[in-house]
Order: C-alpha cells, then structure tokens, then sequence
C-alpha cells in the first residue's frame, strides 16, 4: 500500500469527495445543526443501526431532551424507555453517565479534545472522531464499518476487517488523506459513500464520484473486498416466559440485573429450559426466584428473537399468581397502563403484543 498512497492524488480526492457529498447528501435530522450534543446523540444511535430506523428516534429523544442539561437531569426510567427498540442498550445507559460527567466536570460543554472526550464512558474512537470533527471541525478519522469497505477498496487492503487491530490500518490512512479545511465533511463523506455508492457486495461504481481514485475498481476487485472473516455461529437458548396475573388483574414484571444484555430493562419473568419439560421448570423458578405460586396454561405463543451474538426461541405461557408476592424495586405487579410507561427489549414488547392478540381473540 506504501507505494500507492505515495501517487495517491490527495487533493484532487478531497475535492471530489467534499463536492459530491455538497451534492447528494441526504436531508438528516442531525445535519441541520453542529451542536455537539446533537451529533453525539446521533452517532451513539447510529452505531449498529440503520439511518431509517434511527430518524424517528432522534426526532423523539430532542423532543423529550432537547439539551445535554435535560438529558444529564433525566430519571434512567425515561430515558430507557426513549432507546425502547433501539436495541444495545449499555449505549444509552453508557451515554447517560457520560452526559452527566460532562455536566459535572465540563460544565456542561461537550469537551473539544479526544483526550478528554474519549475518556467518557462508552465513547471509542469512531464517536470520537465522529464528534469532534462533525461537531468541531477537527481533522480526527472516524472510521466504522462503513468506512472501512469504502477505503479498502480504494487503498486495496486485505487485512481482515473482523480484527478489531485492522481498525488501526484505516485511521492511519485517514490521517494522512483528511481535509483540513473540511474534516466534518470529509468524514461524512466517505460515510455516506460507505451507504448510498460503495455499498457491501456490489458497489456501484459507475456512480462513484472517486473511482478515478480507487486501486480495487482499477483493478476490477471491488466485489472482494472488504476482507471479513465469519463469526463462529451464534448460540441458541430456549427460553419460557410467564405472563401471569393475580387476582386483582396486575401483571408481574421484573427488572433485569443491573449488567450484562438488557441490563436493568423490564421483562416478563422467565428462565432458560431444556426442551423436555420447560412448564414444569418455569413454574420451579418462579417459586424459587420470586416466591410467586403460579399455575400456568398451555403456550399461548413461540417467538424467535435474534440478537447479533445470540438467538432466544421464546415459548411464552400465561396463567395466573396464586397468594400474594412481595414487591420490591426489581419485582412488580403492575397494571396494563403502567406497562406501557416502562422500557421492556422488543422481545418483551413482542410477547405484549402476542399476549393481548391472545385475550382480544378470547384466549
Ligand atoms: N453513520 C454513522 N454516522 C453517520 C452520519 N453522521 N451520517 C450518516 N450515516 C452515518
């Protein structure tokens, strides 16, 4: 590669990139103003998410935080139930305390050095850069996913991109190729190359604004690369769920575990089961875990739910609390209302949803 960034036409790229991006950019939420707090927000969404999906939920979490100040004061509870569906929670609840570290310690100014800045929690180096150089105009790579494809292919590298070292390889490159003048746009340029041109599999070329300056399109092996190795197949565990009520028609909830996946999200109790007898296992575990005496029906649904590195088969029974619970922070019975106010994962969503389909259809 030495060689090549060495003829490497640097301006006339820049130039290329910067005006084609003047051009065609797409009209985003988060493009309208360069507070940093905005941009944060946005590219803390947009980590393992797609652009669609995250544009409502960037309208809605303005709407109800519209400053760094609202977002640092807000109660866990609220802000949960904002990134409800967004999935990869230990984002917000990561994002939540660095906020308030920046309130605390910052004065509530979003800090203007990657030293400090990437010293918040949850933030890396792609929000780092991302950040600085969208919201501040500093000339720091962000490199993702996205851009990785994007100048693998234009510096022919075929180092495997699964390898989190591999990262390195693209920032290096990008600091000796980013526009001073413009680093906010040059970044988001190669992003939105990364998502409307050169896109996984089959790019298309013939609409790109710097094929003059891509080694793989020369050399016709654009559709080889990124180099990506698999992951090992993901895991399977089968799960029962109860959807169980007591006698004044409050539903039992539970929080999860302050870590770990789903961390301190509310969920419809449940335990991992073998495939023989996960009734019986189910109603055990509630006993024991909750003290909650329960007789449980047959199955009312089967769900399936993927996350990247685990898939849960949910089997999900309703049935009904005999005797009393006692409540506490992370176990309660609550009303139907009130389950609309909390923030479940969207399996748990899903089996509401499945649940009250059920009872409408006089289940
Ligand atoms: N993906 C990550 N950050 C982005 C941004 N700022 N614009 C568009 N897509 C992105």
């Amino acid at each position: 590669m030495q060689p090549f960034i060495e003829e490497f036409q640097i301006e006339a790229f820049q130039r290329d990139l910067i005006q084609w991006f003047e051009r065609e950019q797409r009209d985003l939420p988060w493009r309208k103003d360069s507070d940093p707090y905005k941009i944060w927000v946005s590219e803390v969404m947009l980590q393992q998410t797609r652009v669609d999906t995250v544009i409502p939920y960037f309208h809605q979490f303005m709407e109800q935080f519209p400053t760094l100040e609202s977002l640092a004061t807000a109660d866990e509870e609220k802000v949960l139930k904002a990134w409800e569906g967004l999935g990869y929670y230990s984002r917000v609840r990561n994002l939540h305390a660095a906020v308030k570290e920046v309130k605390e310690r910052y004065g509530g100014k979003v800090p203007d050095s990657a030293e400090e800045f990437s010293k918040l929690k949850g933030v890396g180096p792609y929000t780092t850069g991302a950040v600085l150089s969208i919201a501040y105009g500093l000339p720091e790579p962000a490199v993702d996913g996205n851009v990785m494809r994007v100048l693998s292919r234009i510096f022919l590298v075929e180092e495997d991109i699964a390898k989190v070292k591999t990262r390195k390889i693209f920032e290096n490159i990008v600091r000796m190729i980013i526009s001073h003048e413009n680093p906010s746009y040059f970044n988001q340029a190669l992003m939105e190359l990364g998502a409307l041109i050169c896109v996984p599999g089959k790019p298309a070329c013939l609409l790109c604004p710097v094929q003059a300056h891509c080694r793989a399109f020369a050399e016709g092996r654009q559709e080889e690369l990124p180099v990506k190795t698999k992951k090992a197949k993901v895991k399977e565990v089968s799960i029962a769920a109860a959807v169980v009520m007591d006698k004044r028609g409050r539903i039992l909830i539970h929080k999860r575990d302050q870590e770990g996946l789903l961390a301190n999200l509310w969920e419809f109790p449940n335990c991992e089961v073998g495939k023989e007898q996960p009734q019986k296992e189910l109603t055990a575990f509630l006993k024991k875990e909750y003290g909650a005496c329960v007789e449980l029906n047959s199955p009312f649904a089967a769900l399936e739910h993927v996350f990247s590195h685990l898939v849960w088969n949910i089997v999900v029974y309703c049935g009904t609390i005999m005797g009393d619970i006692a409540e506490t922070d992370r176990l309660k019975l609550v009303s139907e209302q009130e389950i609309q106010q909390l923030a479940f994962p969207v399996s748990h969503q899903r089996i509401w949803k499945e649940y009250k389909q059920f009872k409408q259809e006089g289940g």
